[in-house]
C-alpha cells in the first residue's frame, strides 16, 4: 500500500468520537487541517457524535464550509465510547483508520509521523503512547498516573505495548478483517490489540494534555467496567499464551493422575508389581498410556484457547507436539540424571530445588516448541 512515488498517497480516516465537544470542535477540526495540509497528507475527519445536546454536531456543519474533509454522523442508538469508534471503521473511506480524543488531549502535531509509520515504515498498528521513551502525561495528579499505570501492568500479558489504554492509535483496515470487536469495554485499542490480526506494532511518543474545554465522561464505574474486559480478554482463545499453557500444563498434569488411577483400579492390583503383560509391569504400560491421554489432552486445549491454532493442520500439529513432549521428557530425565549422579544433588532438599529448576527448565522447552514449531502460524 505504499506511497511509491506516481501512486496517490493513502487517504487518513480520522474518527472522532464525541460527546458535547462543541467548545472543541472550531479547536481540532483546524488544529488537524493546519498540521496535514502542511505536510501534503489527504485526510477526511469522521467525527462519531452520540446526538450531543451541546450542539456538536452543528459546530462541525458550521466548519464543514471551509473544512469539507470533515463530516458529522450523529447516532441515536447503541451510544458509548467504543461502539462509536467501531462504527467510525465502518464510516470510514480511508487506507488507514486513525482514532483520537475531541479534546486536545492528543497532539495533533503527532499526527504525521504516525501516518508514516504505517505508510511508509509498514507498521500495522501505531499507538501514540505516553509510556515510551519521550511520551508522558502532563498535569495529572498523583492517583490518576498512578491507577493508570496499574491499569496499563494488568495488561501487559496481553500485549507487548507500552500504552494498551490510548485512545490515540492508527491502523490499517486489514487489521480487522475477521474480527469481531465487542464494543462493551472502553478500551478499544486493547480489544484490536489482542483480537486484531496484525505483524509489526510501533509506538510514537506523546505528551497527553489534560482537557481545557468541557468535562471528561469517564468515571469509576470504568474501572469495574476495565477489570470485566480483562478477564474476558485473558480468555480469549491466543491471548497471554505463557499463561494458558502454564494452566493447560496443570490440567493435563490431573488428566495424567486421573488416568492412571482410573487403570490402576479397575485393571491393576493393589501391589504395582503384579499385574504383568509379557514380563512389563503394569503400572509402566499404564502410565505411557496416561502419559498419551495427557498429551492429547493438553493438545487439543493448546491448539484451540492456548495458541488459537486452528487453521493449521491437526495432524502435523499433533505429532510435532508429541515429539516436543517426548523430547523435553528425555531431557528431563538427562538434566535429573545430571544433577542427582553427576553434581551430587542426591540428598534433601537439593534434591527437590533441582526438580524445580528442572521442571521450570523443560516447561519453558516444551512451551518454545509448542509456540515456535508445534502450533507455528
Ligand atoms: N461518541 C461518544 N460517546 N464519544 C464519547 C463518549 C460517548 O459516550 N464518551 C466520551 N466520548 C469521547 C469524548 O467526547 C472525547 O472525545 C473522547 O471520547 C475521550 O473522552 P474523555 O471524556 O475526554 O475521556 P478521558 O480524557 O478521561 O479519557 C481518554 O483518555 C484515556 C487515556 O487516559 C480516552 O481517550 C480514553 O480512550 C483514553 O484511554
Ligand atoms: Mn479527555
Amino acid at each position: 500500500m505504499g506511497d511509491i512515488s506516481g501512486m496517490k498517497a493513502p487517504l487518513l480516516s480520522i474518527i472522532i468520537p464525541t460527546f458535547n465537544e462543541r467548545g472543541n470542535m472550531p479547536l481540532i477540526i483546524p488544529g488537524i487541517s493546519k498540521v496535514l495540509g502542511r505536510e501534503g497528507i489527504p485526510y477526511e475527519i469522521v467525527v462519531m457524535d452520540d446526538d450531543s445536546p451541546d450542539g456538536t454536531a452543528r459546530a462541525v456543519k458550521e466548519l464543514s464550509d471551509e473544512y469539507p474533509q470533515a463530516r458529522c454522523i450523529v447516532r441515536t442508538t447503541d451510544r458509548g465510547l467504543s461502539p462509536s469508534v467501531i462504527q467510525g471503521f465502518v464510516e470510514a473511506r480511508g487506507d488507514i483508520y486513525l482514532v483520537m480524543d475531541a479534546d486536545l488531549s492528543h497532539p495533533v502535531e503527532a499526527l504525521p509521523r504516525m501516518y508514516r509509520s504505517i505508510v511508509d515504515d509498514g507498521a500495522d498498528i501505531v499507538v501514540g503512547s505516553r509510556h515510551t521513551k519521550g511520551g508522558g502525561i502532563e498535569n495529572w495528579p498523583f492517583m490518576r498516573r498512578f491507577i493508570s499505570f496499574g491499569a496499563a501492568l494488568m495488561a501487559r500479558p496481553l500485549t507487548t505495548c507500552s500504552d494498551p489504554m490510548s485512545g490515540f492509535f492508527a491502523i490499517r483496515p486489514e487489521v480487522l478483517k475477521n474480527t469481531e470487536l465487542r464494543p462493551k469495554g472502553y478500551k478499544i485499542l486493547l480489544e484490536i490489540l489482542v483480537k486484531g490480526r496484525y505483524g509489526r506494532i510501533s509506538e510514537v511518543p506523546i505528551t497527553f494534555k489534560d482537557r481545557e474545554v468541557g468535562q471528561s465522561k469517564l468515571g469509576s464505574k470504568v474501572m469495574l467496567n476495565y477489570i470485566q474486559h480483562l478477564l474476558e480478554l485473558y480468555l480469549y482463545p491466543g491471548s497471554a499464551p505463557f499463561f494458558k499453557f502454564l494452566f493447560v500444563g496443570g490440567t493435563g498434569m490431573l488428566v495424567d493422575l486421573g488416568m492412571v488411577s482410573l487403570l490402576l483400579l479397575t485393571l491393576g492390583d493393589e501391589r504395582l508389581d503384579i499385574l504383568t503383560f509379557n514380563g512389563i509391569r503394569s503400572f509402566y504400560l499404564f502410565q505411557a498410556v496416561s502419559f498419551i491421554y495427557a498429551v492429547t489432552w493438553n493438545f487439543v486445549w493448546n491448539r484451540y484457547w492456548t495458541f488459537d491454532a486452528r487453521s493449521g493442520s491437526s495432524s502435523v500439529q499433533y505429532t510435532r507436539f508429541m515429539v516436543v513432549a517426548i523430547v523435553a521428557f528425555l531431557i528431563r530425565s538427562a538434566l535429573l540424571f545430571l544433577a542427582v549422579d553427576i553434581l551430587g544433588l542426591d540428598y534433601q532438599p537439593l534434591y527437590q530445588i533441582a526438580l524445580l529448576s528442572v521442571i521450570l527448565v523443560v516447561t519453558v522447552i516444551n512451551y518454545l516448541g509448542s509456540k515456535l514449531w508445534a502450533f507455528r502460524k
